[in-house]
């Protein structure tokens, strides 16, 4: 049996800068949750953004854990989000003691639905107990449709935070991702468009709330020689040594964000025509940073499920992942109330993320393409789990 190698969703992918610059870290024994790498990611990343100031955290949860903090969110509250997306947007939530309350996404976008927020915004007023937050979420680098969505939250005075974890280089209406709402928050985890090996950024252009951040991030010590605290903190500021990779990347972002792109035209191109297959749209109003590229697989025109042609990318030695599983499907959100939902519960159904790295080769996005193509022709996996191009040759009525 042939083996070939395995193709991953979305590995790291880092070169000889980010190793450069972390061992200048290390040498210069800044080991710690500060020090001049961490000084500088954070000035680049604010620069990058065209944002005053960004706190950098140890993960995209804290971000977001900080921001609802600081716009306010306690126990009780309820917050509004998308119940499209990763968990760690509603587990945010809870943190506090505060409810999440989830909102379908709309078709065209796969984001928050601005017409839902309005309705449930609606409702809340009517009921007398507006929401104290709202969290869009930027899905897979597309960015929510924001001047709906804020017109909404300013209409009642509901602040909004964004989850722009998934979206870094993004942009909405031709301002980058990160802009848009109270706070934004981004996640440098390893599969994300750059990592730190784990990690995360705050920014806001309100500069008080980036100094709050900052202090609450470093267990909240107040100014003073001995160990001063007035209220609780976090210990969650990133450590100097992953800021040093993260500055590595965020250095090669343009190069990242071109790659991500290539794959998501190439798919666009090869899959976009195959009957049963569609690719997320990229909406109207900006640019996705392509972070990963989705499929949905329709059963009845393609001629399989999205599970069964998972399997058969994996047989393939492919890795591809189901679109989230919407937060109200989930167990752990059982009895959060839900406006909506079957948009976001047939995107999860039907929804495949397909290899999208930025150090995907030309030769792995063939092999991807054409082991989807492969099913249609044979419905079945290739005996040997490999795939070749010969199949487009011989039947060119699959392309
Ligand atoms: C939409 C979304 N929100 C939040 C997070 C959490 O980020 P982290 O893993 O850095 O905590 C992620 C990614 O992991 C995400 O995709």
């Amino acid at each position: 049996m042939t083996t070939v190698n395995r193709i991953y969703l979305s590995p790291p992918h880092v070169g000889a800068e980010e190793r450069r610059l972390l061992l200048e870290a290390f040498e210069s024994n800044w080991i710690a949750p500060v020090g001049p790498h961490l000084d500088r990611f954070e000035q680049e990343f604010a620069e990058r953004l065209g944002m005053p100031g960004a706190v950098a955290v140890s993960s995209g949860t804290a971000a977001l854990h900080l921001a609802l903090h600081i716009v306010g969110v306690a126990r009780h509250d309820e917050v509004l989000t998308s119940t499209l997306t990763f968990a760690a947007t509603a587990n945010a939530i809870t943190y506090l003691g505060a409810r999440p309350v989830f909102l379908d996404s709309t078709a065209a976008t796969w984001t928050m639905d601005p017409g839902l927020l309005e309705e449930e915004l609606e409702a809340c007023a009517r009921r007398g107990r507006l929401p104290k937050a709202v969290m869009a979420v930027d899905l897979y680098g597309q960015c929510a449709d924001y001047d709906k969505l804020l017109d909404a939250c300013r209409k009642f005075e509901v602040p909004l935070i964004a989850d722009a974890s998934e979206a870094l280089g993004a942009t909405y209406r031709g301002e980058p991702a990160g802009r848009f709402g109270e706070m934004a928050a981004f996640s440098f985890n390893g599969n994300k468009i750059i990592t730190s090996g784990g990690g995360g950024m705050l920014v806001s252009k309100r500069v008080e709330w980036m100094a709050r951040a900052r202090y609450l991030a470093t267990q909240a010590r107040d100014p003073a020689p001995h160990y001063q605290h007035s209220e609780i903190g976090f210990n969650y500021r990133m450590s100097n040594l992953l800021a040093a990779v993260g500055l590595g990347q965020l250095r090669s972002l343009d190069r990242l964000l071109a790659q991500r792109r290539g794959h998501n035209e190439y798919y666009r191109r090869h899959l976009g025509s195959l009957p049963g297959i569609d690719v997320m749209p990229e909406a109207s109003y900006g640019r996705s940073n392509c972070w990963l590229t989705c499929i949905t697989v329709d059963p009845n025109r393609f001629g399989a499920t999205r599970e069964t042609l998972r399997q058969h990318l994996e047989m393939s030695n492919i890795e591809s992942r189901p679109v989230w599983k919407p937060m109200h499907l989930q167990p752990a959100f059982a009895g959060c109330r839900v406006r909506g939902g079957a948009v976001a519960a047939r995107l999860f159904e039907r929804g495949l993320c397909l290899p999208s790295g930025s150090s995907l080769t030309e030769k792995d996005r063939e092999r991807v393409v054409d082991a989807i193509e492969m099913w249609r022709e044979w419905g079945r996996p290739h005996p040997d789990g490999t795939v070749s191009r010969s199949v487009h040759s011989a039947n060119p009525s699959i392309l």
